[in-house]
């Protein structure tokens, strides 16, 4: 039998960092920690090497499809290909920042829905039969943080393709460039607006291999890991990186047959579609 990987994006610090410790301690195969800066990887990958754990190091940055091209030629000349995916690597502009809101949308719609989708992209190919997608998304991932009826019928509609999806994302960024953000319904969160794109981009990956042929049995799911004590937080999260990595690590790793599903940190599967969840 091949041996089986696991993939980690962004995970020299944080959430990813313990998703790859746990994988780590729980998985049977090979981890790959992986990171836009090779310094940042390589001590990340030291800490674990202390602690014990041999993960691989690759150098990912989601930005770029020149490194996405050459990961994925290592790991398919490597290994062959991937069981484990976990988009975990994103962005969040801090409550203060100083750029206008313009330009963080722009750059928070860029790292979380369309870089996410490039990762997808490149690399859902290379999954192998019963493999697993864990995209991290967020509380403010859930649907019903977008304020229009309108848009959250659009984002939420089932047979929403993906090039549509993206170009609602592209209508946000152009929409906040223009200062009318709220007007038209996005509210006043570049962070919300690219999670509820992580997610709804989750269910429609999810839709899509349901029907490749051959089928691959792959699965598909977005997960809000908590209210994380992470460099992302300002460290004002309540729940460890460990208890962070908790939900993701049961969606790669356990026996559940999840698909599609929105999870929660402590592991209950939350309508999308319906009522506002806790804010954490
Ligand atoms: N912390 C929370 O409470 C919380 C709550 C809900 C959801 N989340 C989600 O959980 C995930 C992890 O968050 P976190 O709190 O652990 O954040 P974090 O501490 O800020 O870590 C983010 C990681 O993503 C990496 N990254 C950013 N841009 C990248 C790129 N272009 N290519 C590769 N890696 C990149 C960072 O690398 P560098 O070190 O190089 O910057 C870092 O390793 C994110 O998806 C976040 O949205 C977090």
């Amino acid at each position: 039998m091949a041996e089986k990987i696991a993939v980690v994006t962004g995970s020299n610090k944080g959430i990813g960092y313990a998703i790859v410790k746990g994988l780590c301690e729980r998985f049977q195969g090979k981890v790959y920690l992986t990171a836009r800066d090779v310094t940042r990887g390589n001590e990340a990958v030291q800490k674990l090497n202390d602690l014990g754990f041999q993960p691989l190091f690759h150098q990912l940055d989601i930005n770029d499809q020149t490194s996405i091209d050459k990961f994925k030629e290592h790991i398919t000349k490597e290994h062959g290909g991937i069981d484990i995916l976990v988009n975990n690597a994103a962005i969040a502009f801090k409550q203060d920042a100083k750029e206008p809101f313009g330009q963080q949308a722009e750059e928070t719609i860029a790292v979380n829905y369309f870089s996410l989708l490039r990762v997808c992209n490149s690399l859902i190919p290379i999954l192998k039969q019963n493999g697993r997608v864990v995209n991290v998304s967020s509380s403010a991932g859930h649907l019903s943080r977008i304020p229009s009826e309108d848009l959250r019928q659009k984002l939420g509609d089932k047979s929403l393709p993906i090039d549509l999806l993206s170009a609602l994302m592209k209508k946000f960024v152009s929409d906040a460039k223009a200062g009318k953000h709220i007007e038209r319904g996005w509210g006043n969160s570049a962070y919300v607006v690219s999670k509820v794109g992580c997610s709804a981009l989750s269910f429609i990956q999810q839709r899509m291999l349901d029907n490749e042929k051959p089928c691959r049995n792959i699965s598909v799911n977005a997960v809000h890991p908590g209210y994380v004590d992470t460099d992302m937080t300002s460290h004002k999260g309540h729940l460890t990186i460990e208890e962070g990595a908790s939900a993701p690590l049961h969606l790669a790793l356990d026996d559940h047959g999840l698909k599609e599903k929105y999870v929660w940190h402590d592991k209950t599967v939350i309508d999308w579609y319906g009522e506002t969840p806790a804010i954490y």
